[in-house]
């Protein structure tokens, strides 16, 4: 694992953008997953003014985003696919038949999720996932649990993520008690997984991802097994890291 140690949240935005921004010019057909959360917002924006300065084409791009709450349509304020249209989608050049996510409104969500994942795999993989990392350790809604999942599934929400959720909600009641996200193996097989984190709010969750055991208790640690990753994080993220870690 590589890890980018950033002044704040604006010097981790500005590093994950650019190297999201790396991998599309180097591969101008790149496969990007993508994430929700407070996290990327800095980095999609400049993503978009990276766009709009002429230095980034998104036309041969495609995206897959880790999750979208059960129950939301996609124009509903509150979907991660409203979400990624006002911070991203909406702002570039990338054609929406290229822009993936787990359709919420599915009647028959065993298919949507296997479906999902197969798709992927026959574009040839994700070239880059992006993550945000919860408090409790979770990755995508892959919640704390006694074994890691596999694939894409549907998964009902602990009390926390609902609470930690809900600042985005008009009340508490409003969100969603299940969501569809992509599960371990799904991220796992990423070729590359840049994870991004700031605040000391999340600094127990690094120290727990980074140096504690791989254990589906939380749920990033697996990362600890994956052969490309880079951390791009704040100082007060990190600061239970050692610094020769
Ligand atoms: C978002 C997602 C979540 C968030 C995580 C951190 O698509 O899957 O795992 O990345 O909850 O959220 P923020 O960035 O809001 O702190």
């Amino acid at each position: 694992m590589y890890i980018y140690k950033e002044k704040d949240y604006a010097g981790v935005s500005r590093r994950a953008a650019n190297i999201l921004s790396a991998q599309i010019i180097s591969k101008p057909d790149s496969i990007l997953g993508l994430a929700t959360g407070s996290s990327p917002i800095g980095a999609y924006k400049q993503l978009v003014e990276s766009y709009q300065n002429g230095d980034l084409d998104f036309t041969k791009v495609r995206s897959f985003n880790l999750d979208e709450y059960r129950g939301l349509a996609d124009d509903n304020s509150n979907s991660y696919h409203f979400f990624m249209n006002q911070n991203l989608f909406a702002h570039i050049n990338m054609k929406p038949e290229n822009v993936h996510l787990p359709n919420g409104m599915a009647e028959d969500i065993e298919k949507e999720c296997s479906d999902y994942d197969e798709l992927i795999q026959e574009l040839g993989g994700i070239d880059i996932q992006l993550l945000g990392l919860g408090h409790n350790g979770h990755i995508g809604f892959n919640e704390p649990d006694e074994a890691f999942i596999t694939g894409t599934h549907l998964v009902k929400l602990t009390q926390k993520t609902i609470e930690a959720n809900s600042r985005l909600f008009s009340r508490l009641e409003d969100v969603p008690r299940e969501a569809l996200t992509m599960g371990i193996k799904s991220i796992m097989l990423s070729k590359r997984i840049l994870i991004i984190v700031s605040g000391e709010d999340k600094a127990e969750a690094v120290k727990n991802m980074l140096l504690g055991p791989v254990t589906p208790k939380v749920p990033a640690s697996i990362l600890q097994l994956h052969p490309n990753v880079i951390l791009v994080a704040d100082e007060d993220a990190l600061k239970y890291i050692p610094a020769n870690f």
